[in-house]
């Protein structure tokens, strides 16, 4: 049983990123150089997937008009606008259903970055043993995730969605996978959560109930937005080093886009992504940086940061740990010990 088909998130109001979610969709924030859903996509397409359907705000045309229609990577993409408000993310699968009929699908959590590959996922699934089949992964804080419950044997009996007092340390991560079928007959049978939610952990925990087949991998290298500037980072810095090891255009560490202009006194430290039409110039950057295209860095130090587009950093001070949004504009003269840590929405100007 082939997969060929996915659902991915692309909605939801992300405010805990504010002020850069304000105006971009979490899901275009760029982590190593990439838009956050493109890892998404790339990973289901080099499973075989051929037809993404991505669920967006009612209205948002900022997702399908820079994704597109699929055909950069070779397959179809199409869009579907939740309706009726956020009502949990099982809900936006069923909003789904009519491009899924009765095939086998991934349901993919956009915000779920996966270092490995899906090939073990979907090599199991499709030897045709299991209904649904599960990707865990160990966690240190179990509690905030949907979390696989065991019985004595090691059988795999329950998922619970948030338990205050989990059983062990792993968590259930956003990559599912369902045949034909399987997951909407569940919908029909199950009810919203106290929190006003149709969960996905109630449809794997009715399906066990059901005594349906429920498989489940443990997947290696995953992480998951939780909606802090500190978790973007994170996965910039992961999404880099593996970038580093593989990129053939990753030369010492750096990739630099097309016409870079690169002035005297400009110190790299890998790995480095440099967007196009940038302006570099007695600076010092990474490691763990992105610059995105049409920026302009003079004087200044750049650590642990994700710079959108054209953004304007010139002075002399140094800057870690950091968002710059589209367009931000940023000068002064501060000691470089003391470096600045900033979180700045798109167009901010700060001068000091
Ligand atoms: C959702 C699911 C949860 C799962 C997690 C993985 O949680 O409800 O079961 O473990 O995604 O990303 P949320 O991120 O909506 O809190």
């Amino acid at each position: 049983m082939h997969i060929k088909k996915a659902i991915l998130t692309g909605g939801g109001r992300a405010t805990r990123l504010f002020p850069i979610t304000a105006t971009t969709n979490k899901h275009l924030l760029p982590l190593a150089g990439k838009p956050m859903i493109f890892h998404a996509i790339e990973k289901v397409v080099e499973a075989g997937v051929t037809e993404i359907f991505i669920n967006t705000n009612p209205g948002d045309r900022s997702l399908p008009d820079f994704v597109g229609d699929g055909t950069h990577w070779g397959i179809t993409i199409k869009y579907f606008e939740q309706t009726g408000g956020p009502q949990g993310i099982a809900h936006v699968v069923k909003e789904a259903e009519q491009f899924i009929g009765n095939d086998p699908f991934v349901f993919y959590l956009s915000d779920n970055i996966l270092l490995g590959s899906l090939s073990g996922l979907f090599g199991e699934f499709s030897k045709g043993q299991f209904d649904c089949m599960l990707a865990l992964s160990e966690v240190q804080d179990p509690e905030r995730f949907g979390v696989p419950y065991f019985d004595q044997n090691g059988t795999l009996v329950d998922v619970v969605e948030k338990p205050k007092n989990p059983p062990n340390n792993f968590a259930v991560t956003g990559i599912y996978l369902y045949g034909p079928g399987v997951f909407f007959d569940a919908f029909t049978h199950i009810e919203k959560s106290a929190r006003g939610e149709y969960e996905i952990s109630s449809i794997h925990s009715y399906l066990l109930k059901q005594k349906k087949r429920v498989g489940y991998t443990e997947v290696t290298g995953w992480w998951k937005d939780t909606g802090k500037a500190d978790d973007l980072l994170l996965a910039n810095r992961l999404l880099l080093d593996t970038a580093a090891k593989s990129n053939a255009a990753m030369k010492e560490g750096v990739v630099m886009g097309a016409g870079v202009t690169l002035g005297d006194n400009v110190r790299f430290t890998g790995p480095v992504m440099i967007g196009d039409q940038c302006t570099l110039a007695n600076c010092s950057l990474g490691p763990y940086v992105t610059i995105g295209h049409g920026s302009r860095i003079d004087g200044v130090d750049i650590l642990d940061a994700i710079v959108l587009d054209r953004a304007d950093v010139s002075g002399d001070f140094r800057i870690e740990k950091s968002i710059l949004g589209n367009d931000v504009v940023m000068r002064g003269k501060a000691e470089k010990k003391s470096p600045y840590i900033v979180m700045l929405g798109d167009k901010s100007v700060v001068q000091f």
